[in-house]
């Protein structure tokens, strides 16, 4: 039986990411499942929403990089397993988000190299949409910003920046240039429902293809 596609949309806060994911999933559905990262559900998770929603609680930036890395990797073998069954998977954050937040601190010795470490091994994505928008100030307009942990203007510029680090590490991207499996969307002046169109003619697209066989890994 041919695997489903793991189908992941990355990018900014407050880009639209989960309402994409979830409109995707109407779209697939009942062959599709969603898993969004953090999953603030699991005991590891738990400790993630801690983090990131009660600023007196303290951890080191090392350690909550591998909680996040650790929250992936309780849910890989399920992903692997659904995806074996033919369904597709659309996940909201993943590894780029894992690594671009961490070097966003710009703490010593936590570079790239050390970053991607505890992720490798987990499965890459098989499309993956990076939203993006014209300035932090789109960000911030949205509701509900600023309640969290890293939800600054000054430190979601310093994400920007390293989200286009790692697209350029992990998938070659140089300014202008898309593969077949990097989808760069920008989302300013765009309403959902148009997002929501050009995401579809590309998933479309992939599904009319030879299904993949195998799996790739970070
Ligand atoms: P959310 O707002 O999408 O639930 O994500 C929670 C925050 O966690 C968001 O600011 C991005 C951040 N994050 C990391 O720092 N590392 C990670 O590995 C992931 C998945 C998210």
């Amino acid at each position: 039986m041919a695997r489903g596609l793991l189908i992941l949309v990355e990018g900014l806060d407050r880009t639209g990411k989960s309402t994409q994911a979830s409109i995707l999933l109407d779209k697939l559905k009942p062959n599709a499942e969603l898993v969004k990262f953090p999953d603030r559900t699991t005991p590891i998770g738990q400790l993630i929403n801690r983090y990131l929603t009660d600023e007196s609680f303290q951890l080191p930036d090392q350690s909550i990089h591998l909680l996040f890395s650790a929250n992936r990797w309780e849910l890989s073998q399920s992903l692997q397993n659904t995806l074996l069954s033919g369904k597709h998977v659309i996940m909201d954050r993943y590894v780029y988000s894992g690594i671009a937040y961490s070097l966003a601190k710009g703490i010593d010795g936590m570079d790239f190299d050390w970053c991607i470490q505890p992720d490798k091994g987990l499965i890459k994505p098989d499309l993956l949409f990076f939203l993006s928008n014209r300035d932090s100030l789109d960000t911030a307009s949205r509701e509900g910003f600023g309640q969290e942990r890293y939800e600054s203007l000054a430190f979601q510029e310093k994400v920007r920046d390293q989200f286009y680090r790692v697209l350029e590490r992990l998938e070659n991207y140089s300014q202008g240039t898309d593969s077949n499996r990097l989808q760069m969307i920008n989302v300013t002046n765009q309403s959902i429902d148009q997002v929501s169109i050009t995401i579809w003619e590309i998933v479309n697209r992939k599904l009319q293809n030879e299904p993949p066989t195998d799996f790739a890994f970070f």
